[in-house]
């Protein structure tokens, strides 16, 4: 591997510095959405699905545009990637042609090997383990929406063994929040990213939680935040799922326990009357929609970053981004 490139598969490749500077470039280049020319030539991206996508593929390919870049999109089943060619001859073909790999898919250890084999930055658009660049969005409305994250109640009900709630440990961690999961006993996160959100929130003065009683997450919480009961890969599982996480709906009872001023996260897409009542969704505490946009600006701050930072930026864009980080 190229030892200055960076990439960014799981919520812990930003230290908790790191994120801050992503952040903030992030909100300053949201208010100059064309300043940043990271990808100009135009160079291409590719962005790359193995499962299906609304948000993710149009965020990274306006995003990518907005750099003066191409997205080239594959649809899953589009390419010969996993099933003609292996991973490592596809990474060693694509960093010949492409500037950036942004690649949704289901192993985590099939992206690590992307990156492995990989001269340009890979960034995860979701796998079965995470979704952190979802989580940057995240944080970025919830900054625009409490003007910090430490010391922030974060809570998190539902499938707390899927990518989100995963996700939500560690970057809730790594930003110094105090962030509480619940979920049925069988649905929790596994003891390794338990134990890699404790550590990181050793060093940010964060806190970590797991637990099966809703309420006791709730509690006081300034964010609460939810995600589908059937991830993608688990469709058919849907009957025991719509009844086994029953108990952790977010409903205006739920909600009522945490702080009058909580703000409602969802990564969407949300099924109401599910993991999350209309009522909740579509009420005055939902800061959704903030949170969906917020791929865009999060993602193309992230991209211009992780260029800058592998030395495969220009002096123009990289001194925008050393400017644009600075809180
Ligand atoms: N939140 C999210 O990643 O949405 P898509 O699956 O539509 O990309
Ligand atoms: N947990 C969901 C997130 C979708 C954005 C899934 O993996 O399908």
């Amino acid at each position: 591997m190229r030892s200055m490139t960076r990439h960014f598969l799981t919520d812990l490749d930003l230290g908790p510095e790191e994120l801050d500077r992503v952040l903030n470039l992030a909100a300053w280049m949201k208010q100059r959405p064309y300043a940043v020319k990271a990808l100009a030539g135009p160079q291409t991206a590719a962005v790359i699905f193995d499962k299906t996508s609304t948000r993710t593929r149009f965020s990274f390919s306006a995003g990518i545009a907005a750099l003066g870049g191409h997205p080239e999109v594959i649809n899953p089943g589009d390419s010969q990637l996993g099933h003609k060619e292996s991973i490592a001859d596809t990474a060693g073909v694509l960093e010949r042609v492409v500037s950036l790999i942004i690649w949704r898919t289901y192993a985590q250890s099939g992206l690590e090997e992307m990156a492995e084999h990989s001269q340009v930055p890979v960034i995860n658009a979701l796998t079965d383990d995470y979704h952190p660049c979802q989580l940057l969005a995240d944080l970025l409305t919830v900054r625009e929406h409490k003007g910090r994250l430490s010391g922030l109640k974060l809570a998190y009900l539902g499938d707390a063994a899927n990518n989100m709630a995963n996700s939500y440990l560690l970057a809730g961690a790594n930003a110094g929040m105090d962030v509480r999961v619940a979920g049925p006993q069988g649905h929790l996160p596994q003891e390794r990213i338990i134990r890699a959100a404790e550590d990181r929130a050793a060093v940010t003065g964060g806190k970590v939680t797991v637990t099966t009683d809703p309420d006791t997450a709730l509690g006081g919480a300034d964010v609460v935040a939810t995600d589908t009961w059937i991830s993608m890969g688990q469709e058919d599982q849907k009957s025991q799922r719509m009844t086994l996480f029953g108990d952790y709906q977010l409903n205006a009872r739920s909600l009522s326990q945490a702080d009058e001023n909580a703000v409602v996260l969802h990564c969407l897409p949300a099924y109401r009357g599910a993991e999350i009542t209309a009522e909740v969704l579509d009420g005055p505490q939902s800061v959704v929609w903030d949170e969906a946009e917020n791929r865009l600006h999060a993602q193309k701050a992230l991209m211009a970053w992780l260029l800058v930072e592998s030395g495969l930026a220009d002096e123009t864009t990289a001194q925008l981004v050393r400017e644009g980080e600075q809180r």
